[in-house]
């Protein structure tokens, strides 16, 4: 399946929304991986336009990636508690608690979604939170797309596989952003509210990956914590087909974030990270900020995903016009120290490497690393 992408290097380049447009994924695939589109957080216009310049670029592979939570009404009763456990802090920015704030935007994969696809048909569409209808998988599948989803635990790569995706992500605990969780954890039962109990049953990596390629027989993509050559040859070595790597992409030049989030992959504020629902209602990993450590990281607070980033919404755009990451979400897996050594090794501090030196970096360091364990055998 991942053969017939005709990719030169097995890196996916994680389809990262707001942090990743259309110059990252063309530098990972001008080096041989296979670069993603995230469509969770674009207008209409911006993911017709997306597709239809996939299509005119070339015949080259892409993967177009979507959510697929169920959207959720806002619950106004909801919104006016979290903002009144927040009331401290938009008291400290000078900032009306009681006044509504804009609810932010994030679309589940749709019927609409799904025509545009049968449009402009990439060659993969991968989900994030299980899998949407299965009239809709049946189209995308129709038009020759393959339809790959994000597993965290074994029994949710047996349930992908038994509704007929084509490959797994199997996303290791380690993973920047946000946990692809949809089943749960203890009874197996579809996920109906975000329980924060939930979040100590994640499983890392190194755990996940084998037990997730002796469970299935489609193919394992491996996520969570690869950020380096080592990593990579590590995936591998547990059965991976290919590895998905968010995190590294972050150090890139083609990376979209702020400066503040730029600085805490840097500074080291990436070592400690964690999985936080403060941000968005769901689960997700952050390097640690003062909104975490106030009020999370995880909160019983929130309201529902996606609709708990409103309230936050005035508190990070008063923040970040100071030039402070203090309310944002700065997504970060626990190997960000790992990328920023590579990019040190390679002298370029200063200077953000393109995802097309970042991506071929990690695959030679991989293959030299393979060759050493084949040498000591
Ligand atoms: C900034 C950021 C944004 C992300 N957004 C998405 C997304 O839109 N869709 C998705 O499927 N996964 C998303 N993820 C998760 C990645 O697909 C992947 O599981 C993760 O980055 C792998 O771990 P790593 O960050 O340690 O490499 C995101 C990750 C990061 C770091």
């Amino acid at each position: 399946v991942i053969d017939s992408l005709g990719l030169s290097i097995p890196i996916i380049q994680a389809p990262m929304a707001g942090a990743g447009g259309m110059a990252l994924a063309q530098a990972v695939h001008a080096a041989g991986g296979l670069g993603s589109l995230p469509c969770a957080i674009l207008s209409n216009d911006d993911f017709e336009s997306t597709l239809k310049t996939l299509n005119g670029a070339s015949n080259a592979p892409f993967n177009v990636n979507f959510f697929t939570h169920t959207a959720k009404p806002d619950d106004a009763a909801a919104q006016k508690r979290w903002r009144s456990a927040l009331r401290s802090a938009y008291d400290a920015k000078g900032l009306d608690s009681s006044i509504d704030a804009p609810s932010v935007n994030r679309t589940p994969f749709s019927e609409y979604h799904c025509e545009q696809i049968e449009k402009h048909p990439p060659a993969v569409v991968s989900f994030h939170f299980g899998l949407p209808e299965a009239s809709l998988i049946k189209r995308v599948k129709a038009v020759g797309c393959q339809v790959w989803s994000t597993a965290t635990t074994v029994a949710e790569a047996r349930w992908l596989e038994d509704h007929g995706v084509d490959a797994i992500i199997a996303q290791g605990s380690e993973a920047g952003g946000h946990r692809g969780l949809f089943l749960d954890p203890l009874t197996g039962d579809e996920q109906t509210s975000d329980d924060i109990g939930l979040i100590a049953y994640q499983v890392g990596t190194l755990s996940l990956v084998p037990q997730i390629v002796d469970a299935v027989s489609v193919p394992v993509i491996a996520a969570g914590g690869i950020a380096d050559g080592r990593g990579m040859a590590a995936a591998m070595m547990l059965g991976a087909s290919a590895v998905q790597i968010g995190t590294a992409y972050l150090f890139s030049k083609e990376a979209t974030i702020t400066a503040m989030h730029r600085q805490a992959l840097w500074t080291g504020s990436a070592e400690k990270t964690a999985l936080t629902n403060v941000f968005s209602g769901k689960p997700a990993r952050s390097a640690v900020n003062d909104v975490m450590r106030s009020y999370g990281p995880m909160s019983t607070e929130v309201p529902p995903f996606p609709t708990a980033a409103a309230a936050l919404g005035p508190l990070k755009a008063a923040a970040e016009a100071q030039s402070s990451g203090d309310y944002s979400s700065l997504w970060s897996g626990q190997s960000a120290g790992l990328a920023a050594a590579l990019v040190l090794k390679h002298g370029q501090a200063d200077n953000p490497p393109s995802a097309q030196d970042l991506t071929q970096w990690i695959a030679q360091d991989a293959q030299a690393a393979i060759a050493a364990v084949a040498k000591h055998s």
